[in-house]
């Protein structure tokens, strides 16, 4: 093992978090803590972890931007025909990480997917830069390239194809995660984080504390 790493640690001491500081309600809670983050001026806040699980239960991670968020659940975009949404047809289970260390915190979100209508899709498909659109219309997301330059003669295709407006793509779209359970996890001194956790139940959240 490496020493040096042995010895990279910070302490937590900036805020602390109670069951009774906390929302009743886990999106609003969310919208507070984003509304503090956004505050913080971070290079990427609205982006945040998401794992998925295959057909064989292998998970994987990857890096995707959350795009809203309210009652209904917590939006991205994506290529309908990567891995992630491969993933996500044959098993909607999904976990979203959001790690923001500008103030020490975490906060972890278990939900279902379930993709955002075309109406949706395509209003924030419109919403983005041209160069954007072409990408989304050229790339095989997450098939393999065997070159870069075959990536490239892509983008030229496309960008010949449309003069006009680019329609959305079929193979493109966003998914909702609709939350059961949220975590959020604030870094206190010696370790001893506050964490609490709220759970889905028939008529709103019940909300617990859990050990560090
Ligand atoms: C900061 C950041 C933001 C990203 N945002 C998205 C996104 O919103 N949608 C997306 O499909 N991929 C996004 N990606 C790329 C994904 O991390 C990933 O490489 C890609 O979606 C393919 O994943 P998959 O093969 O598991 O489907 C982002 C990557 C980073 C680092």
């Amino acid at each position: 093992m490496d020493k040096n790493l042995f010895d990279l640690r910070r302490e937590y001491s900036m805020e602390e978090l109670s069951e009774s500081s906390v929302a009743a309600d886990p999106i609003v809670q969310f919208g507070n803590w984003f509304e503090e983050y956004l505050n913080s001026e971070p290079r990427e806040p609205n982006a945040f972890v998401l794992s998925t699980v295959d057909q064989n239960s292998n998970p994987t991670s990857r890096v995707v931007l959350l795009k809203g968020f309210d009652q209904n659940g917590f939006v991205f975009f994506t290529n309908y025909e990567s891995k992630k949404a491969r993933d996500l047809d044959a098993n909607p289970n999904a976990s979203l990480n959001f790690f923001w260390p500008e103030l020490e915190r975490q906060i972890r979100i278990s939900g279902v997917a379930d993709k955002t209508s075309l109406e949706e899709s395509e209003a924030y498909f419109a919403s983005r830069p041209r160069e954007s659109q072409i990408g989304a219309w050229a790339s095989k997301q997450s098939d393999v390239l065997s070159e870069r330059k075959t990536l490239e003669d892509r983008v030229n295709d496309i960008r010949e194809r449309f003069d006009g407006e680019i329609p959305c793509p079929p193979f493109w779209g966003g998914f909702r995660i609709v939350p059961s359970s949220f975590e959020f996890w604030q870094g206190r001194p010696s370790r001893l984080h506050d964490r609490i956790r709220y759970e889905k139940e028939a008529a709103g959240w019940r909300i617990l504390r859990l050990y560090p």
